[in-house]
């Protein structure tokens, strides 16, 4: 949508080999990276950005001090879309890798990132009708047998929500400049 609807030069970052050849493949006008987004090297001179948009990837990350520390000299404003703690404290879930700051918790983050919040919103998300269709396309792709690994973890995860009702985490986008 960026590259076609807007006209944007894009960079995508992404600790995925895989999801990066299909980037690629899908989007062959934008620059694709393979890299730690905590240990990010960018060039003063090419690696400038309007924006940089972060969708659900900074709560995957143990040190998103560094990656918004690593961002700040090369973008203009940063978007975060991602899944927050509902109470006043974090939380990490080992299952999946991931800590889910709270509110506070991630306006720090942002902050210490040299970052000022322009704008926060809590998007009204519903959990249990993406948790359905996630669990459909899980059954589509393994029809016979059950998944292992990540489609294991995330078609858990559909069943939990369906079953006993959304996870203590509201899904904020935060706008800084
Ligand atoms: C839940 S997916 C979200 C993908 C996509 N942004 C979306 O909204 O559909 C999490 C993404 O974070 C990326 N990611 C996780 N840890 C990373 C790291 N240390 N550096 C760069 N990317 C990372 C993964 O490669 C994956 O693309």
């Amino acid at each position: 949508m960026l590259v076609d609807e807007r006209k944007c030069s894009v960079h995508g970052i992404t600790i995925s080999e895989v999801q990066a050849q299909e980037f690629a493949s899908r989007v062959p006008e934008a620059r694709g990276s393979v890299a730690d987004a905590q240990k990010l090297a960018l060039d003063p001179n090419r690696d400038t950005a309007d924006v940089a948009i972060m969708l659900e990837s900074l709560t995957h990350m143990p040190r998103p001090d560094l990656v918004l520390r690593g961002l700040r000299p090369h973008v203009g404003r940063l978007l975060i879309r991602d899944h927050v703690a509902r109470g006043e404290v974090g939380f990490t879930n080992p299952d999946w890798n991931m800590r889910f700051p709270s509110r506070v918790e991630i306006r720090e983050q942002i902050k210490e990132g040299g970052f000022r919040l322009k704008h926060e919103e809590a998007l009204e998300i519903p959990w249990e009708t993406s948790a359905g269709y996630w669990l459909e396309n899980i059954r589509r792709a393994f029809p016979v047998f059950r998944p292992e690994g990540q489609f294991k973890t995330l078609q858990r995860l559909c069943e939990q929500i369906i079953h006993r009702g959304p996870p203590e985490v509201e899904i904020m986008m935060f706008v800084a400049e």
